[in-house]
């Protein structure tokens, strides 16, 4: 809980960090933020991580398996980074990679998925770079910060497709999932 700070409130406050996250269509309140973490902590269907700057010990951002289906043994990842300066240096791509391992090595999923708007080109090349595979587009699904329609695009990655990518070696530091090779 100790994560719950007026700086996380200041992440989901700012546009160009909520700009592709439902979160926006709501006031993200303290109270709201600390409410979201506490369900989050107790729940038993997923697992909401702090994103750590290594140098800084800083808390960047989040990460969430979840919700996780335990008939399908399946779940959704989702992620931001909040501070903006840490943008672009791999952190996303390295933390969707340690979640993925977590998820498929520790808790014992078979599949990952995620939604991303289509432009949001960042996200989808975290994606990429650690091997999930586009597999299906909701046409014009979305309503963007600009009023405009987007595609909702869905990722996916099985474990088995993970272990044989992993295989061909670290890409982006531990959490070293595997990448489109770019
Ligand atoms: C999406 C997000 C997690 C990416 O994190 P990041 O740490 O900046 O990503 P990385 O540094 O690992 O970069 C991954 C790729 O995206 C590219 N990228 C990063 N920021 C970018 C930007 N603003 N525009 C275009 N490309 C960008 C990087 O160059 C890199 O490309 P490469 O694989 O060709 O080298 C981060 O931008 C973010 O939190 N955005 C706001 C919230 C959000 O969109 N969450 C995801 C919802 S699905």
């Amino acid at each position: 809980m100790d994560d719950c700070t007026r700086r996380y409130e200041a992440w989901l406050a700012d546009p160009r960090v909520n700009r592709f996250l439902e979160t926006r269509w709501q006031p993200q309140t303290g109270q709201a933020i600390l409410e979201f973490v506490r369900q989050a902590i107790a729940s038993d269907s997923g697992h909401l991580l702090a994103i750590v700057e290594l140098s800084s010990g800083r808390h960047i951002g989040n990460i969430k398996i979840g919700a996780i289906n335990q008939r399908h043994l399946s779940a959704d990842v989702s992620y931001f980074i909040g501070e903006v300066d840490c943008w672009g240096k791999g952190y996303g791509s390295e933390a969707v990679g340690l979640a993925v391992r977590l998820a498929f090595e520790e808790l014992g999923l078979f599949r990952l998925q995620a939604g991303v708007y289509s432009s949001n080109v960042a996200s989808i090349r975290v994606l990429a770079r650690n091997g999930f595979v586009q597999e299906g587009c909701w046409r014009q699904a979305l309503v963007t910060q600009e009023s405009m329609r987007d595609d909702h695009l869905w990722f996916g990655l099985m474990r088995d497709e993970w272990a044989r990518l992993s295989q061909q070696g670290p890409r982006h530091g531990p959490g070293d999932g595997p990448s489109d090779g770019q």
